[in-house]
């Protein structure tokens, strides 16, 4: 069976196609194309996403990483491409128009050989996922193809388990459950609960800002471009190696760290945001040395929380597997508390991080959720009801 895939819920045009063969004990996955478009440096410029650019930054780029991946999945077949398509911006923007206009444009591409379409449908920027949806839309009526809405917070569950670029097994092996996954990403801070595949249970979540997103306010703080999460990190491993640390009496910086025992599996990271703007005013001019230290008590109050609360929830759970991820997850610092708290408190759980790649937005791992809600025909038969949900949850 094969999916082909459409990510548009922020900042990453993204389509991947897979192949997955069903057999008795393992769902056997090859990557026939996936390809990401990023508007990270545009929206840079501007300090972070703006909805309205980031739709027409998609509608832009989705036709022409179709013709990509089609061709790298050996499967585009098509005569020149009509110089209207160049207007796709606007046509993707008024979905009528699209229906319309689209019939006279899809002749130029073949009929790929797919099974099904899958796309984000939220949570995300509405303006953004509408694109997505719009062209899968189109896509599915001129194609006679079903698609599936998948949730992009599903899709970073199963982004652990490409570890390669061309081929990757899911097995079905029941003992890696109950399995916990922490979702950290620019929009997300959640623990969700997994018994078996598709059913989630969502035990805690933050109560005001994303951990990405407090990575990127504090970013802006000690004056780092967008996107902060790299920035900060690297700035705190820096701070970490100095062979002449400054001692703590000359820029004693200490963060709070927010709901770490509260009895919940909540969060709260707009304190920790607040107290480094506050530590910014106190310390008067912002030099090399004291953004290092700052970006390293954020970082290291940040993961404290995150390890803190995750493994309370695999203590009171009996967690099998735990899996990280979202743009957050690609933090070193997190993956190696994480890990090393596993084996010193000798804890019966397998952490799964993304491989780099994979741990920001990708169609991939849309595919491999698309692919299991359409073999299970959790999917509305009225493709045209299907609609961008900014707020979707578990
Ligand atoms: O999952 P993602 O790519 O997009 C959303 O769905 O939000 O996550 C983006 C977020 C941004 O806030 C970015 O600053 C953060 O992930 N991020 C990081 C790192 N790399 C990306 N945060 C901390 N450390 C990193 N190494
Ligand atoms: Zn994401």
């Amino acid at each position: 069976m094969k999916i082909l895939a459409i990510e548009t819920s922020c900042d990453e045009t993204a389509i991947a196609i897979i192949e997955v063969k069903n057999e008795k004990n393992s769902y056997h996955f090859k990557i026939l194309g996936n390809d990401i478009s990023s508007q990270a440096t545009l929206h840079a410029q501007y300090g972070g996403v703006y909805p309205m650019m980031a739709k027409r930054e998609h509608g832009r780029n989705i036709l022409h990483i179709l013709e990509k991946v089609l061709k790298k999945a050996k499967m585009y077949h098509a005569n020149k491409i009509p110089s209207f398509n160049k207007n796709i911006d606007k046509i993707l923007s008024r979905e009528n128009e699209l229906r319309e206009l689209w019939p006279k444009i899809m002749p130029f591409i073949k009929k790929p050989k797919i099974d099904a379409i899958a796309v984000t449908s939220g949570p995300g920027l509405e303006p953004a996922l509408w694109v997505g949806i719009s062209f899968a839309k189109a896509l599915s009526a001129i194609w006679d193809v079903p698609v599936v809405p998948v949730n992009h917070m599903e899709g970073h569950i199963f982004s652990i388990f490409p570890k390669n670029k061309k081929a990757f097994v899911i097995n079905k092996d029941k003992k890696l459950f109950p399995m916990l996954s922490l979702l950290v990403s620019g929009g997300h801070t959640e623990l969700v609960l997994i018994k078996d595949w598709h059913k989630y249970k969502k035990i805690g979540s933050t109560r005001d800002d994303a951990v990405g997103e407090a990575f990127d306010k504090v970013a802006r703080m000690l004056e780092l471009p967008y996107p902060g999460g790299p920035q900060i990190s690297f700035l705190a491993q820096s701070a970490r190696e100095d062979k002449f640390p400054i001692s703590n009496h000359q820029l004693a910086i200490k963060l709070p760290r927010p709901m770490i025992y509260s009895k919940d599996y909540d969060f709260s990271f707009s304190g920790i945001k607040t107290a480094v703007l506050y530590k910014i005013r106190d310390i008067g001019k912002l030099t090399d040395i004291k953004k290092k230290q700052i970006a390293k008590e954020f970082e290291n109050s940040v993961v404290e929380v995150l390890t803190h609360k995750t493994f309370k929830a695999l203590k009171e759970y009996k967690i099998k597997t735990l899996i990280v991820g979202g743009g957050v997850s690609a933090n070193k610092h997190l993956q190696k508390i994480m890990t090393s708290e596993i084996k010193k408190n000798k804890i019966d759980t397998k952490i799964l991080f993304p491989s780099k790649k994979l741990t920001g937005d990708n169609a991939l791992m849309i595919a491999i959720a698309g692919y299991f809600l359409f073999q299970n025909k959790k999917y509305p038969r009225n493709t045209q009801k299907i609609k961008a949900e900014g707020n979707l949850s578990f």
